[in-house]
């Protein structure tokens, strides 16, 4: 990819129907109209997944699944090549905790969970999710949503998901877990989605990230690590890098492109 290529990589989850994909390019573009105006790398897939996280077709913001208590508990996280990161887990009653989790990039910690995260989302004013608001997304869509981005110089990932329906609660994924559903470094970002243990357990992310560093092609990358998952497993991955990016899951699953000039 030529230094002046910028590109945004949205998912709307693995699992989710293609035909979603509609929403997915809106994400993408958004993102891409961040880049274009100047915003970072990082907050571009901040907006990306913003567009996702309020639409309810995707389980992520108000589109989040409830656990099996009937609670809804989302995890978010977003990171970029300059080593930024921050996460938020099993936070309760915010309509976009992916700004939740930037927001926690700027502070001396990197992850806050449950009523530490709401109480710090308060603190800055974060829209609450009002009861109304939230529309479970259909049983075609089992995960979170995701971006990749780069500006022509610096990566970055994000994630955002109500997590597994009818899960334990307090029961936490593979997206707050830096390396694990998302890394981002000098030389690509990579964003997972399916079922969090496999996803954790594999490092997926940060092993994907080391393929890239390597100089393997994206498409090569996808195609190795779907292939460490047994087939009852959901597993999606979107990835970008200077060679140029790929997407795909094992399970049908709704992702988009914007790509722009510098
Ligand atoms: N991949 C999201 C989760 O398992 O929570």
């Amino acid at each position: 990819m030529e230094e002046n290529q910028m590109i945004v990589v949205t998912h709307g989850g693995a699992g989710s129907k293609n035909e979603y994909a509609d929403g997915t390019l809106v994400a993408a573009e958004r993102g891409m109209d961040s880049l274009r105006v100047g915003e970072s790398v990082l907050d571009s897939v901040c907006f990306a997944v913003e567009v996702l996280e309020d639409d309810s077709r995707y389980n992520a913001g108000v589109g989040s699944a409830k656990r099996s208590d009937g609670s809804i508990i989302m995890d978010a996280a977003c990171m970029d090549s300059a080593n930024q990161f921050g996460a938020i887990a099993g936070m309760e009653g915010f309509k976009n905790p992916i700004w939740v989790a930037r927001k926690v990039c700027g502070e001396e910690f990197r992850l806050l969970a449950g009523d530490g995260a709401g109480q710090f989302a308060k603190e800055h004013g974060f829209e609450p999710l009002q009861a109304d608001e939230h529309r479970p997304a259909d049983s075609g869509t089992s995960d979170t949503v995701g971006a990749v981005a780069f500006d022509g110089e610096k990566f970055s990932a994000s994630l955002s998901t109500g997590g597994t329906g009818k899960s334990h609660p307090g029961r936490i994924g593979d997206v707050p877990l830096i390396g694990c559903g998302l890394y981002a470094g000098p030389y690509g970002a990579v964003a997972a989605t399916g079922h969090g243990e496999s996803i954790a357990m594999n490092l997926t992310a940060y092993r994907s990230y080391e393929m890239l560093k390597r100089g393997t092609k994206p498409q090569i990358v996808l195609k190795t690590v779907l292939g460490w998952f047994d087939d009852a497993v959901d597993i999606g991955l979107i990835l970008v890098s200077r060679k140029g990016h790929a997407g795909g899951s094992n399970r049908t699953m709704a992702w988009s492109v914007a790509t722009g000039e510098k």
